[in-house]
C-alpha cells in the first residue's frame, strides 16, 4: 500500500447509524470528535426540542461539571514492557488511519491537549480542526463560525480540508469512513443538492450526504454480535441503565453487559480528560500478572 494513502478516517461514530433513524444529536461547540459526539438527544431539529429523561448515564453537562482543569501527562510507553506488538506495528504501516478531531479555541487547553496526549496520537495522522488556526498547538482553522448550528458546515469544510489540502481523503467527527467513501466525498461533497453545506443536524446531514453518495452503513459489531462503538460512557454500557429511546433506536435493541461489548471495542462516549489518562493506563500499561494476551479473530465476514 502506498504510503500517504489513508484507508480509514475517524470522525462521529454512532451518529451515522442513528442519523438514518431521524434522530438528532447535539454536540456542543465544545465537542471533540470521536469520544464526544453525542450530546443529549432531542427529537429532530425541526420539531420541538424534547429533553430526553435520563437517569444516571453521563451527559455533556455532567462532563462540564466534573471537569477540572488538569495538566497533560506524557506516558512513557516503552519502559519494562515486554509486549509483542509486531502485529500492531505492521497494521500501523499497512492500514493508515487519519483522525481529525473537531475542537474550538476555548477547548484546546481543556480538552484537545488531553486527546493529543492519549488516544489521539495512536493513529498515523492527527489533525485538530477549529475555527481559528493556531500554529503552536497546532490547529487548522476553517472558515466557519463556532456554534452547534454550524457543526454541519464545520464537518463539511473539515472533510474538504483533509481531502484536498492533505491530498488524501479523510473524514468527519466520530465515524469511521472508508477511503472510497472519502473519495466520493472529495468528488461530490461540495454539491449542495447531495450534501447540505451547513445547518441542520451535523450527523444526520452527514449521514444523508453519505447515503446520496451511495455509501452504505456497515455493521460494526464483531462476529459474536458484540458492540464496538458506544454512544454512552463505559459504565452505562456495562450496567444498561439506558434511556428508553436507545432501546427503541439501537439496531440491536440496546444490549448491555460485559458480554455485549467487543474485546476490540473502538470508542466510548463521554470520557472526561482525567479518564482518558486512566484508560491510557489500563489499556497500555496495566497488566494482570501472568496473563499473556493472544489475538482474537473477531472480524465479521463482509458481504
Ligand atoms: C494557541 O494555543 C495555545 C494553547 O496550546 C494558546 O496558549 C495560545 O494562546 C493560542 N494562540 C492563539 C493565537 O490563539
Ligand atoms: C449535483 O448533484 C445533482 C444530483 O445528483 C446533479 O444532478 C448535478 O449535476 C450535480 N451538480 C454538479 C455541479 O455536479
Ligand atoms: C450485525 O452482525 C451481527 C453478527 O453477525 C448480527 O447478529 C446482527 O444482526 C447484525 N446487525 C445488523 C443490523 O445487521
Amino acid at each position: 500500500m502506498k504510503t500517504g494513502t489513508f484507508n480509514f478516517v475517524l470522525g462521529l461514530s454512532v451518529g451515522l447509524v442513528i442519523a438514518y433513524m431521524g434522530i438528532t444529536y447535539f454536540a456542543s461547540p465544545g465537542t471533540l470528535g470521536l469520544s464526544a459526539s453525542v450530546k443529549h438527544m432531542t427529537i429532530s431539529e425541526d420539531g420541538p426540542r424534547v429533553e430526553v429523561p435520563r437517569d444516571s448515564f453521563l451527559t455533556h453537562e455532567d462532563l462540564d461539571k466534573i471537569q477540572k482543569i488538569i495538566r497533560p501527562v506524557q506516558f512513557q510507553d516503552a519502559h519494562s514492557h515486554h509486549d509483542d506488538n509486531r502485529e500492531a506495528k505492521e497494521l500501523y504501516d499497512q492500514i493508515r488511519v487519519l483522525r481529525w478531531v473537531m475542537t474550538n479555541p476555548q477547548n484546546l487547553e481543556k480538552k484537545a491537549v488531553h486527546v493529543r496526549a492519549t488516544w489521539g496520537h495512536r493513529c498515523n495522522k492527527l489533525i485538530f480542526i477549529s475555527s481559528v488556526t493556531n500554529d503552536s498547538f497546532p490547529t487548522v482553522g476553517i472558515d466557519v463560525p463556532e456554534g452547534r448550528e454550524h457543526l454541519t458546515g464545520k464537518t463539511m469544510k473539515a472533510f474538504q480540508y483533509v481531502s484536498v489540502k492533505q491530498e488524501y481523503f479523510s473524514g468527519g467527527a466520530g465515524y469511521i469512513i472508508s477511503k472510497e467513501a472519502l473519495k466520493r466525498f472529495g468528488a461530490h461533497g461540495t454539491n449542495a443538492s447531495m450534501c447540505r453545506q451547513d445547518g441542520g443536524a451535523e450527523d444526520a446531514e452527514f449521514g444523508k450526504c453519505m447515503q446520496n453518495l451511495g455509501v452504505k452503513v456497515g455493521n460494526s459489531t464483531d462476529r459474536f454480535g458484540r458492540s464496538r462503538f458506544h454512544c454512552f460512557d463505559t459504565a452505562t454500557h456495562l450496567m444498561g441503565n439506558y434511556p428508553r429511546w436507545y432501546h427503541l433506536l439501537d439496531a440491536h435493541g440496546g444490549q448491555s453487559g460485559r458480554a455485549s461489548i467487543s474485546d476490540y471495542a473502538i470508542s466510548f462516549h463521554y470520557v472526561p480528560p482525567a479518564r482518558m489518562y486512566e484508560l491510557e493506563y489500563f489499556t497500555y500499561h496495566f497488566r494482570p500478572y501472568g496473563i499473556h494476551f493472544g489475538n482474537q479473530d473477531l472480524n465479521q465476514e463482509m458481504t
